[in-house]
């Protein structure tokens, strides 16, 4: 039997492009609520990260296909680990950013990380963040976000952020420019392109405090899970 207060444990599904504060925004929600915080393009990175250290060349798609279906994983807190190798900082260079994106267009790469990816919140009660969740990995989920901002604050967010430069600070320009190469190849590509699900709620964040995106998604998530009778769940 189920006790009042029943807790709803929602999927929360976050998408954009990078630098849009999806990692942030996924991982303060999952905090909040006590749901656990799926970062798919970690996944997307430590694969390209694994098949290069094995030495296989990313354009060699049964090959870095096998590598993912092999690959064990470990994500706790903000790292990750592939078959045993921490790789959280490593996953985060500009070269891997580029291995990454080559990953990420290989249909069966794909179809092997939605599959888990799917396993991970078939129980709900998590925030997961990608490019195309609410569009292909959980097109049902109680909950849709849809973050961006314009190119010239992601650039800088990026530019700004120790993991994503090693601990310097890069060139604004510099990374502005690998920024757009990303988004045009994750947008255009012929699977799961990069793209706004019809009933996900856009919020645009250029300018706005991460806090208030954080405050928003949760206000959302109250309402949703309100609206299935119950409350989403919380630490507080
Ligand atoms: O979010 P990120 O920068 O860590 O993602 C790395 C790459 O993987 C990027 O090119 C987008 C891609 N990706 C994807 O295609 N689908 C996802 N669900 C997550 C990431």
């Amino acid at each position: 039997m189920l006790h009042w207060p029943f807790v709803v444990r929602l999927v929360i599904a976050v998408d954009g492009p990078s630098g849009a504060g999806e990692a942030t925004a996924a991982r303060a929600v999952a905090r909040s609520l006590g749901y656990r915080h799926g970062d798919t393009g970690a996944r997307y990175r430590a694969v390209g990260w694994r098949a290069r250290q094995l030495g296989i060349a990313l354009d060699d798609e049964a090959a870095v296909t096998a590598v993912a279906e092999a690959a064990r994983f470990d994500l706790d807190d903000g790292a990750i680990r592939i078959d045993g190798h921490d790789v959280t900082s490593a996953i985060r260079t500009p070269e891997m950013d580029k291995a990454a994106t080559l990953v990420a267009r290989n249909a069966a790469v794909r179809t092997v990380l939605v599959a888990r990816q799917r396993a991970l919140g078939a129980e709900g009660g998590v925030v997961m963040e990608g490019r195309d969740i609410g569009t292909v990995v959980f097109p049902q989920a109680a909950l849709k976000i849809y973050l961006d901002a314009s190119p010239e604050e992601r650039a800088r967010r990026r530019a700004a952020d120790p993991a994503h430069t090693s601990g310097r600070i890069a060139a604004v320009a510099e990374v502005a420019v690998d920024l757009a190469a990303r988004d045009k190849a994750d947008s255009t590509r012929s699977v799961a392109p990069l793209m706004k699900a019809d009933d996900a709620v856009y919020i645009d964040t250029t300018g706005i405090p991460i806090d208030d995106v954080v405050g928003r998604v949760l206000a959302l998530a109250r309402e949703r899970a309100g609206a299935r009778g119950s409350g989403p769940g919380s630490r507080d």
